[in-house]
């Protein structure tokens, strides 16, 4: 299941498109979002930059193996205060997991939903963010 999951990501990759995955209804929108709200800090290809934004490229949707980190994929600020509805948000978070992780998404993934989404955004982080990520990252598994 997983490896089919990444296998189909990786061939639409392959065949010029941008990845089609769960929870996602237009790669292309969901792709221009990113460019539009996030890659200023987060690069084109989820490396992150020098200034403290964190690479994500393989790593980001280790995040859902952890408790709470589903919680905290949604409430980091730069999501939780991105400037786009909820549907086309959840829609960019579960891109963002296929696109730049797809390898670290788990078999029963169940995409991010509008709902989901605006429940966490009410509460975005404001300064822990940094340590809610490191404390989290301390029950990543090591491979
Ligand atoms: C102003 C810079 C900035 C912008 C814009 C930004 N982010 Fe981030 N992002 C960060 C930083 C820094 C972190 C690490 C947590 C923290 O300290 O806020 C982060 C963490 C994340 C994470 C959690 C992964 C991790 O490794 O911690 C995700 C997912 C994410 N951002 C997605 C997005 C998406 C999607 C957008 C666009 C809607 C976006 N970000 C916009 C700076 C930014």
């Amino acid at each position: 299941m997983k490896a089919a999951f990444a296998l189909f990501v990786l061939s639409a990759t392959a065949a010029g498109a941008a990845a089609l995955a769960p929870g996602v209804e237009s790669p292309q929108r969901a792709q221009m979002n990113w460019m539009l709200h996030c890659q200023g800090c987060h690069r084109a290809d989820g490396t992150g930059n020098e200034g403290g934004t964190p690479n994500m490229a393989g790593d980001v949707a280790r995040f859902l193996s952890v408790e709470g980190g589903r919680e905290y994929l949604i409430r980091v600020p730069g999501i939780a205060n991105a400037g786009l509805p909820n549907d086309q948000l959840a829609e960019l978070l579960n891109w963002t997991l296929a696109t730049f992780d797809a390898e670290h998404v788990p078999a029963d993934f169940v995409p991010f939903s509008k709902e989901e989404i605006a429940a966490g955004r009410t509460r975005p982080y404001v300064s822990e963010a940094a340590d809610v990520r490191a404390a989290l990252r301390e029950g990543f598994k090591t491979n």
